[in-house]
Protein backbone atom coordinates (compact mmCIF):
# COMPACT_ATOMS: atom_id res chain seq x y z
CA UNK A 1 0.00 0.00 0.00
CA UNK A 2 2.79 2.26 0.79
CA UNK A 3 4.36 1.77 -2.87
CA UNK A 4 1.04 2.40 -4.46
CA UNK A 5 0.64 5.31 -2.63
CA UNK A 6 4.12 6.93 -3.60
CA UNK A 7 3.45 5.95 -7.05
CA UNK A 8 0.28 7.46 -7.37
CA UNK A 9 1.81 10.56 -5.59
CA UNK A 10 4.34 10.68 -8.40
CA UNK A 11 1.62 9.92 -11.25
CA UNK A 12 -0.40 12.82 -10.11
CA UNK A 13 2.67 15.53 -9.48
CA UNK A 14 3.50 14.63 -13.24
CA UNK A 15 0.27 14.59 -14.60
CA UNK A 16 -0.49 18.22 -12.76
CA UNK A 17 2.83 19.41 -14.03
CA UNK A 18 1.47 18.86 -17.85
CA UNK A 19 -1.89 20.58 -17.69
CA UNK A 20 -1.95 23.59 -19.28
CA UNK A 21 -5.91 23.82 -19.26
CA UNK A 22 -8.63 24.45 -17.12
CA UNK A 23 -10.92 21.73 -18.52
CA UNK A 24 -7.61 19.51 -18.35
CA UNK A 25 -7.47 20.26 -14.21
CA UNK A 26 -10.69 19.73 -13.60
CA UNK A 27 -10.67 16.40 -15.74
CA UNK A 28 -7.61 15.82 -13.02
CA UNK A 29 -9.30 16.79 -9.83
CA UNK A 30 -12.22 14.33 -10.37
CA UNK A 31 -10.12 11.81 -10.83
CA UNK A 32 -7.21 11.83 -8.34
CA UNK A 33 -8.94 14.03 -5.72
CA UNK A 34 -12.90 13.61 -6.29
CA UNK A 35 -14.85 11.59 -3.73
CA UNK A 36 -14.56 8.71 -6.41
CA UNK A 37 -11.31 9.12 -7.29
CA UNK A 38 -8.17 7.31 -6.96
CA UNK A 39 -6.82 8.90 -3.76
CA UNK A 40 -10.39 7.95 -1.82
CA UNK A 41 -10.28 4.43 -3.45
CA UNK A 42 -7.13 3.65 -1.73
CA UNK A 43 -7.98 5.25 1.72
CA UNK A 44 -10.60 2.39 0.96
CA UNK A 45 -8.24 -0.11 1.22
CA UNK A 46 -6.93 1.32 4.44
CA UNK A 47 -9.11 -1.37 5.77
CA UNK A 48 -7.62 -4.39 5.07
CA UNK A 49 -4.36 -3.14 6.04
CA UNK A 50 -1.99 -4.85 9.19
CA UNK A 51 -4.33 -3.11 12.63
CA UNK A 52 -0.72 -2.26 13.34
CA UNK A 53 0.31 -0.58 10.21
CA UNK A 54 -2.90 1.39 10.05
CA UNK A 55 -2.12 4.48 11.94
CA UNK A 56 1.22 5.22 10.08
CA UNK A 57 -0.42 3.75 6.31
CA UNK A 58 -3.28 6.42 7.13
CA UNK A 59 -1.15 9.81 8.20
CA UNK A 60 1.06 8.69 4.99
CA UNK A 61 -2.12 8.58 2.69
CA UNK A 62 -3.04 12.08 4.32
CA UNK A 63 -0.13 13.86 3.68
CA UNK A 64 0.43 12.76 0.11
CA UNK A 65 -3.09 13.48 -0.53
CA UNK A 66 -2.52 17.20 1.34
CA UNK A 67 0.67 17.45 -1.34
CA UNK A 68 -1.28 16.52 -4.42
CA UNK A 69 -3.73 19.05 -3.34
CA UNK A 70 -0.98 21.74 -2.70
CA UNK A 71 0.17 21.32 -6.09
CA UNK A 72 -3.22 21.28 -7.66
CA UNK A 73 -3.96 24.80 -5.95
CA UNK A 74 -0.88 25.73 -7.41
CA UNK A 75 -1.28 24.96 -10.71
CA UNK A 76 -4.79 26.45 -10.61
CA UNK A 77 -3.43 29.82 -9.57
CA UNK A 78 -0.59 29.26 -12.60
CA UNK A 79 -2.99 29.22 -15.25
CA UNK A 80 -5.50 31.79 -14.06
CA UNK A 81 -2.73 34.10 -13.97
CA UNK A 82 -1.47 33.12 -17.17
CA UNK A 83 -5.31 33.65 -18.79
CA UNK A 84 -5.22 37.03 -17.23
CA UNK A 85 -1.62 38.08 -19.05
CA UNK A 86 -3.20 36.67 -22.11
CA UNK A 87 -5.92 38.89 -21.92
CA UNK A 88 -3.72 41.56 -21.58
CA UNK A 89 -2.23 40.50 -24.74
CA UNK A 90 -5.93 41.52 -26.46
CA UNK A 91 -5.05 45.42 -25.19
CA UNK A 92 -4.37 47.47 -27.78
CA UNK A 93 -2.94 50.60 -25.97
CA UNK A 94 -2.32 52.48 -29.03
CA UNK A 95 -6.26 52.98 -29.55
CA UNK A 96 -7.76 56.09 -28.17
CA UNK A 97 -9.31 56.43 -24.81
CA UNK A 98 -12.85 56.89 -24.47
CA UNK A 99 -13.96 60.71 -25.09
CA UNK A 100 -16.38 62.25 -22.47
CA UNK A 101 -18.63 64.02 -24.88
CA UNK A 102 -18.60 67.65 -25.25
CA UNK A 103 -21.58 69.62 -24.45
CA UNK A 104 -21.61 72.63 -27.44
CA UNK A 105 -23.95 75.49 -27.82
CA UNK A 106 -27.44 75.48 -28.97
CA UNK A 107 -27.87 76.72 -32.57
CA UNK A 108 -29.67 79.77 -31.34
CA UNK A 109 -27.37 80.47 -28.66
CA UNK A 110 -24.47 80.60 -31.48
CA UNK A 111 -26.66 82.96 -33.73
CA UNK A 112 -27.60 85.28 -30.50
CA UNK A 113 -23.65 85.59 -29.51
CA UNK A 114 -23.23 86.65 -33.46
CA UNK A 115 -25.76 89.04 -33.17
CA UNK A 116 -24.74 90.58 -29.92
CA UNK A 117 -21.10 90.71 -31.37
CA UNK A 118 -21.83 92.59 -34.63
CA UNK A 119 -23.53 95.38 -32.55
CA UNK A 120 -20.78 95.82 -29.63
CA UNK A 121 -18.45 95.94 -32.59
CA UNK A 122 -20.88 99.00 -34.01
CA UNK A 123 -20.78 100.30 -30.48
CA UNK A 124 -23.57 99.45 -28.93
CA UNK A 125 -23.81 98.73 -24.93
CA UNK A 126 -25.57 95.74 -24.02
CA UNK A 127 -28.09 95.66 -21.07
CA UNK A 128 -30.67 92.54 -19.85
CA UNK A 129 -33.82 92.86 -18.41
CA UNK A 130 -36.77 90.87 -16.49
CA UNK A 131 -38.53 88.03 -18.46
CA UNK A 132 -41.32 88.77 -16.30
CA UNK A 133 -42.53 92.06 -16.51
CA UNK A 134 -45.17 94.47 -15.85
CA UNK A 135 -47.98 96.28 -18.16
CA UNK A 136 -46.35 99.45 -17.57
CA UNK A 137 -43.10 98.43 -19.53
CA UNK A 138 -44.79 95.80 -21.60
CA UNK A 139 -47.49 98.06 -22.71
CA UNK A 140 -48.23 101.51 -21.20
CA UNK A 141 -44.84 103.02 -21.76
CA UNK A 142 -44.79 102.12 -25.06
CA UNK A 143 -47.84 103.49 -26.11
CA UNK A 144 -50.14 100.87 -25.98
CA UNK A 145 -52.62 102.02 -23.28
CA UNK A 146 -55.38 99.73 -21.97
CA UNK A 147 -57.80 98.63 -25.10
CA UNK A 148 -55.24 99.50 -27.64
CA UNK A 149 -56.00 96.93 -30.55
CA UNK A 150 -52.13 96.25 -31.13
CA UNK A 151 -52.11 94.53 -27.57
CA UNK A 152 -53.95 91.50 -29.72
CA UNK A 153 -50.85 91.59 -31.70
CA UNK A 154 -49.26 89.95 -28.61
CA UNK A 155 -51.10 86.64 -27.46
CA UNK A 156 -50.03 87.39 -24.00
CA UNK A 157 -49.73 85.50 -20.76
CA UNK A 158 -50.35 86.93 -18.03
CA UNK A 159 -49.75 86.07 -14.21
CA UNK A 160 -52.38 88.70 -13.10
CA UNK A 161 -53.81 91.91 -14.55
CA UNK A 162 -50.37 94.02 -14.74
CA UNK A 163 -48.20 91.32 -14.06
CA UNK A 164 -46.92 89.04 -17.09
CA UNK A 165 -44.49 87.22 -19.74
CA UNK A 166 -42.77 90.16 -21.85
CA UNK A 167 -43.97 89.81 -25.09
CA UNK A 168 -40.77 91.87 -26.66
CA UNK A 169 -38.17 93.10 -25.68
CA UNK A 170 -38.91 97.04 -26.32
CA UNK A 171 -39.68 97.21 -22.70
CA UNK A 172 -35.66 97.70 -22.37
CA UNK A 173 -35.97 100.84 -24.10
CA UNK A 174 -37.96 102.03 -21.39
CA UNK A 175 -36.09 100.72 -18.21
CA UNK A 176 -32.84 102.13 -20.10
CA UNK A 177 -34.18 105.37 -21.06
CA UNK A 178 -35.43 105.80 -17.28
CA UNK A 179 -31.93 105.74 -16.23
CA UNK A 180 -29.89 107.34 -18.68
CA UNK A 181 -29.80 110.62 -20.65
CA UNK A 182 -29.05 110.59 -24.31
CA UNK A 183 -26.55 109.66 -26.30
CA UNK A 184 -28.35 106.26 -26.10
CA UNK A 185 -26.28 103.40 -28.38
CA UNK A 186 -27.68 100.01 -26.76
CA UNK A 187 -28.93 96.18 -27.42
CA UNK A 188 -31.02 94.18 -25.12
CA UNK A 189 -31.19 90.41 -26.18
CA UNK A 190 -33.33 88.49 -23.82
CA UNK A 191 -35.79 85.29 -23.92
CA UNK A 192 -39.53 86.97 -24.83
CA UNK A 193 -42.99 84.43 -24.96
CA UNK A 194 -46.37 84.24 -26.64
CA UNK A 195 -49.39 82.41 -27.15
CA UNK A 196 -48.15 81.10 -30.93
CA UNK A 197 -46.90 78.16 -32.46
CA UNK A 198 -46.40 77.08 -35.87
CA UNK A 199 -43.50 76.40 -38.59
CA UNK A 200 -42.12 80.13 -37.87
CA UNK A 201 -43.73 81.00 -34.57
CA UNK A 202 -43.17 79.16 -30.98
CA UNK A 203 -44.09 79.96 -27.46
CA UNK A 204 -41.33 81.18 -26.24
CA UNK A 205 -38.92 82.93 -28.41
CA UNK A 206 -35.12 85.44 -28.19
CA UNK A 207 -35.17 88.48 -29.36
CA UNK A 208 -32.75 91.54 -29.52
CA UNK A 209 -33.38 95.24 -29.05
CA UNK A 210 -31.59 97.82 -30.28
CA UNK A 211 -32.03 101.67 -30.16
CA UNK A 212 -30.25 104.55 -30.22
CA UNK A 213 -30.84 107.84 -29.14
CA UNK A 214 -29.22 111.34 -29.70
CA UNK A 215 -29.70 115.20 -31.42
CA UNK A 216 -30.56 114.66 -35.22
CA UNK A 217 -30.33 111.00 -35.09
CA UNK A 218 -32.39 110.32 -38.76
CA UNK A 219 -34.27 106.85 -40.51
CA UNK A 220 -31.17 106.89 -42.84
CA UNK A 221 -29.09 105.87 -39.70
CA UNK A 222 -31.44 103.41 -38.68
CA UNK A 223 -31.43 102.19 -42.27
CA UNK A 224 -27.28 102.51 -42.25
CA UNK A 225 -27.05 100.69 -39.52
CA UNK A 226 -29.62 97.86 -40.45
CA UNK A 227 -28.05 97.20 -43.69
CA UNK A 228 -25.06 96.86 -42.01
CA UNK A 229 -25.65 94.40 -39.87
CA UNK A 230 -27.59 92.17 -42.59
CA UNK A 231 -24.48 92.67 -44.66
CA UNK A 232 -22.48 90.98 -41.99
CA UNK A 233 -24.73 88.86 -40.67
CA UNK A 234 -25.42 87.11 -44.09
CA UNK A 235 -23.97 88.44 -47.11
CA UNK A 236 -22.87 91.61 -49.35
CA UNK A 237 -25.51 90.11 -51.73
CA UNK A 238 -28.47 89.52 -49.27
CA UNK A 239 -31.66 91.10 -50.84
CA UNK A 240 -33.13 93.01 -48.27
CA UNK A 241 -36.57 95.43 -48.03
CA UNK A 242 -38.28 97.91 -45.37
CA UNK A 243 -41.91 97.63 -45.48
CA UNK A 244 -43.94 100.15 -43.99
CA UNK A 245 -46.01 98.45 -41.05
CA UNK A 246 -47.16 100.03 -37.83
CA UNK A 247 -45.86 99.70 -33.98
CA UNK A 248 -47.63 102.46 -31.52
CA UNK A 249 -44.01 103.24 -30.14
CA UNK A 250 -42.26 103.92 -33.53
CA UNK A 251 -43.37 106.47 -35.89
CA UNK A 252 -42.47 106.03 -38.89
CA UNK A 253 -42.34 102.25 -38.62
CA UNK A 254 -41.09 99.41 -40.58
CA UNK A 255 -40.56 95.80 -40.96
CA UNK A 256 -37.28 94.28 -42.53
CA UNK A 257 -37.68 91.09 -44.75
CA UNK A 258 -34.72 89.53 -46.40
CA UNK A 259 -35.04 87.15 -49.49
CA UNK A 260 -35.90 83.74 -48.08
CA UNK A 261 -32.76 81.47 -48.49
CA UNK A 262 -34.32 78.18 -48.05
CA UNK A 263 -36.28 79.06 -51.41
CA UNK A 264 -33.98 81.50 -53.15
CA UNK A 265 -36.94 83.93 -53.67
CA UNK A 266 -39.09 81.62 -55.41
CA UNK A 267 -41.38 80.98 -53.28
CA UNK A 268 -41.67 78.19 -50.43
CA UNK A 269 -43.67 76.99 -47.46
CA UNK A 270 -41.95 79.18 -44.76
CA UNK A 271 -41.87 82.04 -46.67
CA UNK A 272 -45.63 81.52 -47.50
CA UNK A 273 -44.97 82.02 -51.06
CA UNK A 274 -43.29 85.87 -50.98
CA UNK A 275 -40.02 84.80 -51.23
CA UNK A 276 -39.33 87.15 -48.18
CA UNK A 277 -39.10 86.12 -44.69
CA UNK A 278 -39.38 88.81 -42.06
CA UNK A 279 -36.20 89.11 -39.90
CA UNK A 280 -36.79 92.53 -37.42
CA UNK A 281 -39.82 94.97 -36.61
CA UNK A 282 -38.31 98.31 -37.07
CA UNK A 283 -38.81 102.57 -36.51
CA UNK A 284 -37.91 106.01 -35.30
CA UNK A 285 -39.00 106.41 -31.56
CA UNK A 286 -42.49 108.08 -30.96
CA UNK A 287 -41.86 111.44 -29.72
CA UNK A 288 -44.60 110.00 -27.03
CA UNK A 289 -42.69 107.63 -25.77
CA UNK A 290 -40.18 110.12 -24.92
CA UNK A 291 -42.38 112.31 -23.31
CA UNK A 292 -43.63 109.89 -20.77
CA UNK A 293 -40.09 109.11 -20.06
CA UNK A 294 -39.11 112.72 -19.58
CA UNK A 295 -36.98 113.51 -22.84
CA UNK A 296 -37.43 116.35 -24.74
CA UNK A 297 -38.73 115.12 -28.06
CA UNK A 298 -38.13 118.64 -29.79
CA UNK A 299 -34.23 117.99 -29.09
CA UNK A 300 -33.60 113.93 -29.62
CA UNK A 301 -34.49 111.81 -32.32
CA UNK A 302 -33.95 107.81 -32.17
CA UNK A 303 -34.65 104.91 -33.76
CA UNK A 304 -35.31 101.35 -32.16
CA UNK A 305 -35.58 97.56 -33.90
CA UNK A 306 -36.55 93.90 -32.61
CA UNK A 307 -34.91 91.28 -34.44
CA UNK A 308 -36.01 87.67 -33.82
CA UNK A 309 -32.74 85.43 -33.16
CA UNK A 310 -34.90 82.31 -34.33
CA UNK A 311 -35.68 83.22 -38.16
CA UNK A 312 -31.95 84.93 -38.45
CA UNK A 313 -30.98 81.39 -37.24
CA UNK A 314 -33.29 79.58 -39.65
CA UNK A 315 -32.13 81.72 -42.42
CA UNK A 316 -28.52 81.18 -41.71
CA UNK A 317 -28.52 77.40 -41.56
CA UNK A 318 -31.28 76.49 -43.72
CA UNK A 319 -34.40 75.38 -41.21
CA UNK A 320 -38.00 75.28 -42.73
CA UNK A 321 -39.34 74.56 -39.23
CA UNK A 322 -38.52 76.65 -36.35
CA UNK A 323 -39.70 73.96 -33.57
CA UNK A 324 -36.82 72.09 -34.57
CA UNK A 325 -34.43 74.45 -32.51
CA UNK A 326 -36.92 73.02 -29.26
CA UNK A 327 -37.58 69.68 -29.70
CA UNK A 328 -33.79 68.60 -28.13
CA UNK A 329 -33.30 66.02 -30.84
CA UNK A 330 -29.36 65.74 -30.67
CA UNK A 331 -29.86 63.91 -34.19
CA UNK A 332 -30.60 67.60 -35.00
CA UNK A 333 -29.10 69.92 -32.57
CA UNK A 334 -25.11 67.87 -33.45
CA UNK A 335 -24.89 69.32 -36.52
CA UNK A 336 -24.17 72.74 -35.32
C1 LIG B 1 -41.95 93.40 -32.00
O1 LIG B 1 -41.88 92.52 -31.16
C2 LIG B 1 -41.48 94.77 -31.73
N1 LIG B 1 -41.20 94.95 -30.34
C3 LIG B 1 -40.22 95.05 -32.59
C4 LIG B 1 -39.84 96.47 -32.61
C5 LIG B 1 -38.86 96.94 -31.77
C6 LIG B 1 -40.46 97.35 -33.52
C7 LIG B 1 -38.48 98.26 -31.80
C8 LIG B 1 -40.09 98.68 -33.54
C9 LIG B 1 -39.10 99.11 -32.71
P1 LIG B 1 -42.82 91.82 -33.88
O2 LIG B 1 -44.01 91.32 -33.14
O3 LIG B 1 -42.97 91.99 -35.33
O4 LIG B 1 -42.31 93.19 -33.30
O5 LIG B 1 -41.60 90.79 -33.60
C10 LIG B 1 -40.29 91.10 -34.02
C11 LIG B 1 -39.62 89.86 -34.63
O6 LIG B 1 -39.69 88.77 -33.73
C12 LIG B 1 -40.33 89.38 -35.87
O7 LIG B 1 -39.84 90.05 -36.99
C13 LIG B 1 -39.96 87.92 -35.92
O8 LIG B 1 -38.66 87.75 -36.48
C14 LIG B 1 -39.85 87.56 -34.46
N2 LIG B 1 -41.06 86.85 -33.97
C15 LIG B 1 -42.26 87.36 -33.66
N3 LIG B 1 -43.09 86.43 -33.18
C16 LIG B 1 -42.37 85.28 -33.15
C17 LIG B 1 -42.64 83.93 -32.71
N4 LIG B 1 -43.79 83.57 -32.14
N5 LIG B 1 -41.67 83.00 -32.84
C18 LIG B 1 -40.46 83.34 -33.35
N6 LIG B 1 -40.13 84.58 -33.76
C19 LIG B 1 -41.07 85.54 -33.67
Amino acid sequence: MEDELQRLRGEALVRLDGIDQSGDLEEFRVEYLGRKGLFSGLMKQLGQADPAERPRLGQLANSVKAEVEEAFAARQQALADSAGRESDKGLDISLPGRTVPLGRLHPVTQIMDEVCGIFEGLGFAVAEGPDIETDFYNFEALNIPPHHPARDMHDTFYFSESVLLRTHTSPMQIRAMENKKPPLRMIAPGKVYRCDSDITHTPMFHQVEGFLVDEKVSFADLKGILSIFIARMFDEKTPIRFRPSFFPFTEPSAEVDIGCVICGGSGCRVCKHTGWLEILGSGMIDPEVFKKIGYDPELYTGFAFGLGIERIAMLKYGINDIRLYYENDLRFLRQF
